[in-house]
């Protein structure tokens, strides 16, 4: 079997067709006969993943994947072992090394280890009596929920309840994930303190911010006039003995599997503030949405798998071709948090220096996520991907139906707009001068969801789940650890501790804003 360095090698100097030329059907019995072009182009690259209604489509065909590069990435799939840590992974086997843990988020949608899947669905259903149960008025006339938590506590909770809430909220959600004090007296502000429950989301039910906010929650009721605050939190967690120290009742307490990474935790009860915000049916239809994406990547070999494909074109990129960023811009507004999500799922992820194995990685790792919605975006940060000297991948999501009911023209005009910048990125135009010269062949792709309905967002976020694991899998990195973070939450303790000299830089930084050590 060739070696994966040989594979890398291999695709740094295969041929670099442009765009142009790969849509190009006309190819005079040249090198890339074989490759089809224009309709056969995209009937190639392009894909759906089909859900309970309607499905997702996958257009890969405007980057720069060719035959020839595909048949090198098979290559390195065969490599890197890649069905093999898939069926770990769906086995629910150690795919964590570094913390001996396995990856076990598919289990809450359903797909994976049949003991496992129990156990996820018998949490899930706790979760959606104690739902139903409030919506009922167990605790009482509620109102608002104020949400606290951070990274993969907030991030994925924030986005579920603003993308599938605005038609039809049961409650007025806030989710609350900064320290600064700032943030959780806007969520006050908006609140009665008498009808609101507090959720404290924490996986560890350790982190600083967060349990800061939730006892600044707790006075805040408390100052109110709320008699008893403790009865009106939830705690949502994978340590629940550490929520009963901290005084919540176990009967308000809704685990989570150990095995859940903070980032891939939307699924479990940390999504709790999405099935308060749009009921149980569509919290589940979401997870129905992941398990259709569970099952297309489990059972589907080589570039026929979406996600597979996905990742042999951000490995291309950022690997290959240098790039250091990977754009995603959604043109929809309801998926405005969808960057924000993804930031931390892949940069989290996958922003490793060092082999599952320990060795140092043979390239560059995750590229720098960045985003936002379409059209605004082509108002303000356009210009660099037309015209910059940085060669940006970006990726466009859209759903054909509409999420507004005003004039048809809104929707219109958003898509005709979405569809025309990733063929402008293509062709590109020459210029009267080179300051009106448009370089072209800039790759993109797009994701056209027929609907963004609970079940399309759920297909989405797994498609990014497992897109993150190919991409670490054909690296050789664990995605599912994050020790880059520690070594900052170590210093801020020593800090407050005291006693500790830092850099010069640091110690003026203490002294000028007078906190005392
Ligand atoms: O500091 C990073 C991190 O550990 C994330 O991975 C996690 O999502 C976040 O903090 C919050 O952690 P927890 O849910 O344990 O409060």
């Amino acid at each position: 079997m060739t070696s994966s360095a040989a594979i890398w090698d291999k695709l740094e100097n295969l041929p670099r067709p442009t765009l142009g030329e790969l849509f190009s059907a006309v190819r005079d019995g040249g090198e890339g006969a074989d490759e089809p072009g224009g309709t056969d182009r995209v009937a190639m690259l392009s894909g759906r993943i089909e859900l309970e209604e309607g499905g997702i489509l996958f257009d890969w065909s405007k980057t720069h994947l060719d035959r020839a590069v595909i048949a090198a990435f098979e290559e390195l799939v065969e490599a890197m072992d890649f069905s093999g840590m898939r069926a770990k992974l769906f086995g629910g086997e150690v795919v964590n090394p570094t913390e001996g843990r396995a990856a076990d988020h598919a289990t809450l949608r359903g797909t994976g280890d049949e003991a496992k899947v129990e156990e996820a669905m018998a949490l899930i259903d706790r979760m959606g009596m104690l739902v139903d149960a409030i919506h009922q008025g167990a605790l009482g006339e509620i109102e608002h929920l104020i949400h606290i938590g951070i990274g993969g506590s907030a991030l994925g909770p924030a986005l579920g309840v603003d993308a599938l809430s605005r038609d039809l909220s049961y409650f007025d959600v806030h989710v609350v994930s900064n320290i600064d004090g700032v943030a959780l007296e806007a969520a006050f502000a908006k609140c009665v303190p008498a009808k609101t429950l507090i959720a404290v989301a924490s996986k560890t039910f350790t982190t600083i911010e967060t349990m800061t906010n939730a006892q600044s929650a707790l006075k805040w009721l408390a100052d109110n006039g709320v008699s008893d605050p403790g009865g009106r939190v939830i705690a949502l967690t994978a340590n629940p003995e550490g929520a009963v120290e901290w005084g919540v009742d176990e009967t308000r307490i809704l685990p989570f599997q150990e095995s859940v990474g903070g980032r891939y935790s939307i699924w479990s009860s940390i999504g709790f503030p999405i099935a308060m915000a749009v009921g149980m049916d569509d919290f589940r239809a979401m997870l129905g949405g992941a398990k259709a994406v569970d099952e297309h990547f489990r059972d589907t070999d080589g570039a026929a798998n979406l996600v597979l494909r996905a990742a042999f074109a951000d490995l291309y990129y950022a690997r290959v071709r240098g790039c250091q960023t990977r754009a995603v811009f959604a043109y929809d507004e309801r998926l405005g948090l969808f960057p924000d999500y993804l930031q931390q799922l892949e940069m989290e992820s996958n922003g490793k220096r060092v082999t599952a194995d320990m060795q140092p990685v043979d390239g560059p790792t995750a590229p720098i996520t960045w985003g936002g919605v379409g059209t605004d975006a082509q108002h303000a940060v356009f210009q660099l991907l037309h015209q910059g000297t940085h060669l940006v991948p970006v990726d466009f999501i859209a759903s054909i139906a509409p999420g507004d009911e005003l004039d048809p023209a809104h929707h219109r005009i958003l898509l005709m707009n979405c569809f025309a910048q990733g063929a402008a990125l293509m062709a590109g135009k020459a210029g009267e001068d080179p300051a009106r010269n448009y370089p072209g062949d800039r790759p993109s792709a797009t994701i056209l969801c027929d609907d963004l309905d609970a079940a399309a967002l759920g297909a989405l976020i797994a498609f990014h789940e497992h897109r993150v694991f190919a991409n670490a899998a054909l690296m050789g990195i664990n995605p599912f650890d994050q020790f880059g973070v520690e070594l900052g939450k170590a210093m801020a303790k020593a800090i407050e501790k005291g006693g500790e000299e830092f850099d010069a830089s640091t110690e003026a930084l203490l002294g000028a804003s007078g906190i005392s050590r």
